[in-house]
């Protein structure tokens, strides 16, 4: 089991707003709706934007470059919901913002 990583401070982030932090050379998208911290890959499958600088609408963001749809609760692509993108447990300890990191086979 991965441990939690502290990524960043929850005043760091803003409501319908992505984060990008990384861990290790990983990048996540973090993204706060309705006060909850939703985190997975920021790095869209297609051809590599940053999906933390999408457009965040109704739970799922827009990537900036070609448009593809991910929901940020739980990584599914919307156009095709049988492919994901990694999603990570987060928690908030104090107003430390703590991801952690998805293994492989903990994606369904
Ligand atoms: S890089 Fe994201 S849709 Fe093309």
């Amino acid at each position: 089991m991965s441990d939690f990583h502290s990524v960043c401070k929850i005043q760091e982030l803003q409501e319908g707003q992505g984060k990008t932090i990384a861990i290790g050379h990983k990048l996540i998208a973090l993204f706060l709706i309705d006060g909850t911290v939703n985190a997975i890959d920021d790095t869209c499958p297609h051809m590599g934007a940053s999906l933390s600088g999408g457009y965040l609408e109704n739970g799922i963001v827009t990537c900036p470059w070609h448009a593809w749809r991910f929901r940020v609760t739980d990584g599914t692509w919307a156009d095709n919901p049988r492919i994901k993108i990694g999603c990570h447990q987060v928690r908030v300890v104090g107003d430390d913002v703590q991801v952690q990191i998805a293994s492989p086979e903990k994606r369904t």
